[in-house]
């Protein structure tokens, strides 16, 4: 009897053992330990080697000189490298080769999908969904570990009120706690609870930090900001992501109250080392170790160096002054070697928890089956029909019928393929895409006559292909006109300092809809547009920014009314350049803006308001929101409270709606903004159905950073505001005090 009870216990051993990977958080002791043996064997130029990451070519290959630095031991990491095949030869050179067997880290900008391409992550962002986000996310993870892609540049959770910046279209727009909510749902999926399977990635919180806050919108400019505004704005995404498990960050190119980012130690390591408990490794951005000479802060590359290792940027990306200047710098007492090992310590950590230690390899036979699986395709274009935005549907225009005698199909982006999967597109191939024409095409009866015409470019002043697009308009019962921006236009280093439709394709518009047929406006674009005119004059507008591999399909999905769109904007689209940055979120002045008052905040030749504001979006049916309640009227300042509200859907067709909660701290210590979200949920109701929805409100939401940067809630009276927008007419509104104690 005792030997069975022995073998069992032996057993359960041995199945614990087994049970637990290497990498995951219960290991982490025997992690440290392996990691110290490891150190204790490394030479200087070993250790420099795990901190230099550098570029292979555009096509995935890495270069030939990567070989022989992994042979030496000279490079931790490669961007770009991709595929099975060519990651695993890498590999064996750094397993086989190299006198430590260190494994490589593979990284590369999986942003919106790897092959099977997402919508890029402003249009996810508009779902209001985390689930979506989580599962894009999870679903590009395994295509690009199943590529030998083990760690993704990925997710950017700068926060942009600014349209100009063209990078607004790769984060969750101008919310914090909307960006925070997105940014926790993309670490979990491309990262899950274990990081060493084989569908799973590490994930990069990047650009830390305020990068999305560059001056006039300028990509990789100055910027400038209070810290109260950076802990309220800017950080919480970040936190977020840290709380999530995020076992990278990447340091911004931006400076910051002039330190640059790649060299502020009170971001990087203050705030992430100290307040925040961060023990995976930040990596710079690409050569911005070497750009702190260009900012001013370093004399020569030494200094450059010296700066960012200091500060706590951990690995170089594709510059080479760590390399080059940390041994004479270690000479000199300039760097300690201390620091050196802790950044080594911190590259070794994410190396294990991903498992390469013990499985450097990828399974490569995996790729033909995970990538562009046909699971992966119905998730793509499902998520993209969740991201579409009803900007206008006057007359109940859409949906559309299939059986439609014809319809014309007009616009530069209505038969593209590049254009639909947006730009930083991982591996994704244009030839993959389906254009709206085609999805069009698939959706329609076969006696519908679809006829094509692509009008003008997107942008150059050419107006010769009019004719032709009034004559499909004129020989049709409606017209869809696809028109937007390209996808490079959007992005890094593609800032825009006019936010109007570019080239000829408003006067494309204005021309079709002149032919007196109903004009459907199909927007694709990476940022809030100054749309004006179609707003006005247009009858019916779906934003679908840049939908992905299955665009075309998702989007016909919608139009003709299989798909009822439910999406929210992340941003605020304004009336004019002019009025950027734009955001919901903003503080009141003295002097609030009032028509019939000229000596209030507001301009003279454009209203104050936007075009359409942050959380708007409509869909086919209608919505009423009723019986708004709170918990309780009044609670001691570390108190919290619960408040509800009944959502019914009033209208014909089954629908989703986001219930939006907002409140306003009315008097505090320092001033408060008029609105912020503190809640949401989105939520598919069939017609006559009700439900009610409610959020808590603790004070984690209720606080603010004061004076003194302290985060506190301060007693006084909150407003407490449920509505379907930040600017919804039939807003619900209470009140509730938080006492003194
Ligand atoms: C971008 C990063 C990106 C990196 C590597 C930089 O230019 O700012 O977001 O991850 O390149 O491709």
């Amino acid at each position: 009897m005792k030997l069975v009870k022995a073998t069992c216990l032996l057993l359960i051993l041995a199945f614990a053992l087994i049970a637990v990977p290497v990498g995951s958080p219960r290991s982490q002791p025997g992690i440290e330990r392996r990691i110290n043996a490891i150190i204790a064997r490394m030479t200087l130029e070993e250790k420099l080697g795990q901190l230099q990451q550098l570029d292979g070519e555009a096509n995935g290959n890495y270069r030939p000189e990567h070989r022989d630095m992994i042979r030496k031991g000279l490079l931790g990491s490669t961007l770009n490298v991709r595929g099975a095949v060519r990651t695993n030869e890498l590999q064996r050179v750094a397993m086989n080769e190299s006198r430590l067997k260190i494994p490589v880290l593979f990284g590369f900008d999986v942003i919106h999908g790897y092959r099977t391409i997402f919508t890029v992550p402003l249009g996810e962002a508009s779902s209001w969904d985390p689930v979506v986000a989580e599962r894009s996310a999870s679903i590009a993870a395994a295509e690009a570990r199943a590529a030998g892609v083990a760690w993704t540049f990925a997710p950017m959770v700068d926060i942009a009120r600014d349209a100009r910046w063209g990078r607004i279209i790769e984060g969750a727009g101008e919310d914090p706690f909307l960006g925070a909510a997105m940014a926790r749902a993309r670490v979990r999926g491309f990262q899950g609870s274990e990081q060493s399977a084989p569908d799973r990635v590490m994930a990069c919180a990047k650009h830390w930090v305020a990068y999305g806050a560059a001056e006039s919108g300028r990509d990789y400019n100055t910027v400038d900001m209070s810290e109260n505004t950076l802990r309220t704005i800017y950080l919480p995404p970040f936190k977020a992501a840290v709380d999530a498990g995020v076992g990278t960050f990447m340091s911004a190119f931006n400076s910051l109250n002039g330190v640059p980012s790649t060299a502020n130690p009170f971001t990087l390591t203050k705030v992430l080392r100290g307040e925040w408990r961060f023990d995976g490794f930040v990596v710079s951005d690409y050569t911005a170790v070497e750009e702190l000479i260009k900012h001013g802060v370093a004399a020569d590359e030494a200094e450059a160096a010296r700066l960012a290792l200091n500060a706590g940027v951990d690995m170089e990306m594709v510059s080479r002054l760590y390399n080059k200047h940390l041994p004479a710098l270690l000479r000199s007492n300039k760097v300690a070697q201390a620091t050196i090992d802790e950044a080594v310590r911190r590259i070794l950590r994410i190396k294990f928890r991903l498992g390469l230690f013990d499985h450097p390899y990828t399974d490569e036979s995996r790729e033909s089956k995970v990538i562009m699986s046909q699971e992966n395709l119905s998730a793509t274009r499902e998520i993209a029909t969740r991201s579409f935005v009803l900007l206008k549907n006057a007359q109940e225009t859409l949906p559309l019928s299939k059986s439609a005698r014809s319809i014309a199909v007009i616009g530069p982006l209505a038969d593209d393929q590049q254009d639909m999967i947006g730009s930083w597109n991982g591996d994704g191939r244009s030839q993959d895409a389906v254009t709206l024409l085609a999805g069009i095409k698939t959706k329609v009866s076969q006696s519908t006559k679809i006829v094509y015409a692509k009008g003008c470019d997107v942008s150059g002043d050419s107006t010769e292909g009019f004719a032709e697009a009034v004559r499909a308009a004129r020989q049709s019962d409606l017209a869809i006109v696809a028109v937007g921006e390209s996808a490079d236009m959007s992005g890094e280093a593609s800032s825009r300092a006019s936010l109007d439709l570019p080239g000829r394709q408003l006067d494309l518009v204005k021309a079709i809809q002149a032919t007196g047929k109903p004009v459907v406006v199909v927007l694709m674009n990476g940022r809030p547009l100054t749309i004006n005119w179609l707003a006005e004059n247009v009858p019916a507008i779906l934003e679908t920014w840049f939908a992905g591999t299955e665009g075309g399909n998702a989007i016909a999905d919608v139009l003709f009314g299989d798909v009822n769109p439910g999406g929210k904007l992340p941003v605020t689209f304004p009336r004019s350049v002019g009025q950027e940055p734009l955001y919901y979120n903003h503080m009141n002045t003295g002097r609030p803006p009032d028509a019939n008052n000229k000596y209030t905040s507001k301009y003279l030749d454009v209203s104050w308001t936007p075009l359409f504001p942050f959380g708007f979006g409509l869909s086919y049916t209608q919505f009423r929101l009723s019986d708004l309640q709170l918990s309780t009227k009044r609670i001691l300042p570390g108190g919290e409270l619960t408040t509800s509200v009944e959502i019914e859907n009033t209208g014909r067709r089954a629908g989703d709606e986001t219930v939006e909660l907002y409140i306003r701290d009315v008097a505090a210590s320092v001033t408060r903004p008029v609105m912020e979200l503190k809640g949401f949920e989105r939520v598919t109701l069939q017609p006559g159905e009700r439900r009610r929805i409610t959020f808590k409100l603790t004070p984690a939401l209720l606080g603010f950073y004061n004076r003194e940067m302290r985060f506190t809630v301060e007693p006084g009276v909150f407003h407490v505001m449920i509505g379907t927008s930040s600017a919804d007419p039939n807003m619900l509104q209470t009140d509730f005090e938080v006492a003194e104690r």
